[in-house]
């Protein structure tokens, strides 16, 4: 019997990174793994109900209903352990963890970030306000960046990368878009198959 990588998506918004991985895993590009659990850290995100769409549990973790980081990050490797989660993907989750979780699953946790790393990325810089920051500088060419994660925001190993042109004329929400549909759910896919199929070598399921 042929077993895969158990996947956790965490997300907090829109979740079309996520609508991505579920897509990859019908169209065959996402084969070395399954997503078994969506955890959303914002009550009431779209992502949530694309995980429902298709049938895969999914969950709601607030920092606020939690009390703190820790009781927050606790929680969270509660449902890792009860869904025997392998891999994490952070798929626009926009909390950062700290070492007390990261140290937790090494080289097992990836994110995807919508810039080349290392511009435009650390603290502050997400979702749209990174757009915004690489318009505002005036590069020509832009992209997004599948990267380890680690204690350092943004600072772990790169996996992937792809360059997207800016053109004139463009508004944040425009390169949002533009940056999302030829980098964010090509190379996020591609990344998350890579990382699995290396954990089902390790667990021997494939030689
Ligand atoms: C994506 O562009 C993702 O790269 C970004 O937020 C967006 C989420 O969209 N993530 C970050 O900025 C993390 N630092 P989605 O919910 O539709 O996937």
């Amino acid at each position: 019997m042929l077993t895969k990588a158990n996947i956790a998506v965490l997300v907090s918004g829109g979740g079309t990174n996520l609508q991505a991985l579920i897509d990859a895993q019908s169209n065959g590009v996402l084969k070395s793994g399954e997503i078994k659990a969506v955890i959303s850290n914002r009550a009431g995100a779209y992502a949530l109900t694309r995980a429902e769409k298709n049938g895969i549990p999914a969950f709601t973790v607030t920092k606020k209903e939690c009390g703190s980081q820790q009781a927050f990050e606790e929680r969270l490797t509660e449902i890792m352990k009860e869904n025997k989660i392998d891999f994490i993907v952070l798929a626009g989750f926009m909390s950062i963890l700290s070492e007390n979780f990261t140290a937790q699953f090494p080289s097992r946790i990836i994110n995807v970030h919508p810039s080349l790393i290392p511009s435009f990325c650390g603290k502050g810089f997400y979702g749209l306000h990174v757009h915004e920051a690489a318009l505002s500088y005036g590069v020509k060419i832009t992209g997004a960046t599948v990267h380890f994660v680690n204690e350092v925001c943004d600072g772990g190993k790169i996996i992937m990368q792809k360059a997207v042109e800016v053109e004139d004329g463009d508004t944040p929400e425009i390169l949002q878009k533009r940056v999302m549909e030829q980098a964010e759910w090509i190379i996020l896919p591609q990344a998350a198959e890579k990382v699995s199929e290396k954990i089902c070598r390790q667990k021997g399921f494939i030689s």
